[in-house]
């Protein structure tokens, strides 16, 4: 058995390797270019001006990881092989090899810890029962992201099992990885469950990342760490190779500083994939050329934007937050927008509550029966079903703290017994609040997207398996970021991003955390 200690030492072992073998010199600029903030087409016109590789690239985030994760708790897992990768790349790259041009090319991106890689990296959701478990393949997006190119650089932290084993569980803390920290300001949450995700980019511990989401896990975390997060509609992108959920709600999708630098991956990653059904049914979504054309300055002009007051900006008016959404709209105005106001979405308390609406049934009973069908497929696995999972954590409860988190929602899945009748009827409910709300809401009112604060609108997107993203809004008085979320249905993906890059590009709020010291 592992130890937890042993865990971390050995995170550092590797990357005290890494910095050896990358004779490490400080390398925040490299000849006069500076890494930090730089955004995917900076960092590509650098490799072609030699005033950067991909080696330089890695280095530099090593280094980095190496003085913040101690503090930050944002990765779990760095690459053993990423400086062979990043030179491969250069390789490549030198040679004119024709995948050089991608936009992912010989660039560094972090998964989080549920995403498979069939590496030297563990897939276990920060929990030490998956330790040592061998994955059958690649992740589809996983593949997808190493046909573009792209270097894994590790395994980003997050909330343990997405907070499937308890919600006593701090958000952002997993026993593998500690606790996750907001870098704006340690003592506020990073939320989750893509924590480390989200901090890591926002943190410039790596350039993108890939978070996952089943109700809120990628938005929240992108709100709370002033990055752009965006959740694609469900079977844009493959689920195959992830540590599943609810496949009717599960969707991965790309984390960025930058609507731009996110929608570069988002083309790297959508796409067909044989081993998860759900990509053929939404690859008629994904527009010929891609999602990048969708980057316009203008793209707000004539769009129909819906406001939802209550329940989602009644709150703490007069504070900054309530005010920065007020100046927002006027700016969303002087670009052309048309702003429809007071609208309202039926039944939203309903779609709200997940116990209300069905959706914690639903989910439940969907979570036990395919992580049993996903821990059957791994090649080795200390654990093969849930009831293993929740032995496991009775076994080393100083491992895992199963006294001080328990582990009720753990056993209240493993009670579960399939898609039974009070399932469907819940499934049932949650397509019918969904018709009968967003959906009506949108086609009556016929609006291009919904707009609401951070990640409030979460479970009206979540039940609907629909679309959205968050652009960074603002900052409270204690200096935490809060995000601006545009939603819309099925396959908006190209008007969301138009209104989410015009957002951006007429208010950008981001700024880099204060500076932390190790
Ligand atoms: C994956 O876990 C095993 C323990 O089972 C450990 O030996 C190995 O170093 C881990 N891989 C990385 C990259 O940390
Ligand atoms: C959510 O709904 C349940 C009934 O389904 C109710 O018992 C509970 O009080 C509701 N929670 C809130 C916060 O309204």
């Amino acid at each position: 058995m592992v130890t937890k200690t042993s865990q971390r030492f050995h995170l550092r072992l590797i990357l005290l390797v890494l910095t050896i073998l990358s004779k490490s010199q400080t390398i925040n600029l490299v000849g006069g270019f500076s890494i930090r903030e730089a955004t995917l087409d900076d960092l590509h016109l650098a490799f072609r001006q030699n005033q950067l590789t991909s080696r330089k690239l890695v280095e530099f985030y090593i280094r980095e990881i190496n003085r913040l994760n101690p503090i930050l708790n944002a990765i779990i897992e760095v690459n053993p092989d990423a400086l062979y990768l990043a030179d491969k790349a250069d390789k490549e790259r030198k040679a004119n090899f024709p995948g050089s041009l991608s936009k992912l090319h010989g660039i560094p991106i972090l998964v989080k810890d549920l995403i498979g890689t069939k590496d030297k990296l563990n897939t276990t959701a920060g929990s030490f029962a998956l330790l040592g478990s061998v994955v059958p393949r690649d992740a589809g997006v996983v593949s997808k992201l190493r046909n573009a190119g792209a270097i894994i650089l590790g395994k980003a932290s997050m909330t343990e099992w997405a907070s499937l084993r308890s919600l006593n569980i701090p958000l952002g803390w997993s026993a593998r990885g500690g606790q996750g920290k907001n870098p704006y300001l340690l003592s506020a949450t990073p939320c989750g469950s893509s924590s480390g995700s989200a901090i890591s980019v926002a943190a410039n511990l790596v350039s993108v990342s890939l978070g996952t989401e089943t109700d809120g896990s990628l938005l929240c975390p992108a709100s709370y760490n002033s990055v752009v997060g965006i959740k694609p509609t469900v079977g844009l992108t493959s689920r195959a190779g992830v540590i599943p959920f609810s496949p009717r709600q599960d969707t991965i999708g790309p984390i960025g500083r930058t609507v731009s630098d996110a929608v570069s991956v988002l083309d790297a990653i959508v796409g067909l994939d044989y081993n998860d059904q759900a990509t053929t049914r939404a690859s008629k979504y994904i527009p010929p050329g891609g999602y990048k054309q969708f980057l316009k300055v203008d793209g707000l002009k004539g769009k129909r934007l819906g406001i939802v007051r209550d329940p989602f900006f009644t709150s703490g008016t007069g504070s900054l937050q309530s005010q920065a959404f007020e100046n927002h709209f006027q700016t969303l105005r002087e670009k052309g927008e048309i702003l429809i106001d007071n609208l309202e979405i039926a039944n939203i308390y309903e779609i709200l509550n997940i116990t209300a609406s069905g959706e914690a049934t639903a989910i439940l009973a969907e979570f036990k029966l395919y992580l049993n069908q996903y821990l059957k497929k791994l090649v080795v696995s200390p654990v093969r079903s849930l009831a293993d999972v929740i032995a496991f954590n009775q076994r080393y409860p100083d491992l895992e703290l199963t006294e001080e988190y328990g582990q009720e929602v753990f056993l209240a899945a493993q009670a579960t017994n399939g898609i039974g009748d009070m399932e469907k009827a819940a499934i049932l409910n949650l397509e019918r609040l969904s018709r009968e709300g967003f959906e009506k809401l949108v086609t009556e009112k016929n609006l291009d997207a919904l707009v609401s604060p951070g990640p409030d609108v979460s479970p009206v997107l979540a039940i609907g398996g629909f679309p959205g993203i968050n652009v960074p809004a603002g900052y409270d008085d204690d200096g935490v970021p809060f995000g601006i979320n545009f939603g819309g249905l099925k396959g908006s993906e190209p008007k969301l991003i138009e209104v989410a890059y015009s957002f951006e590009q007429a208010t950008k709020v981001r700024k880099q955390p204060p500076t932390l010291q190790p």
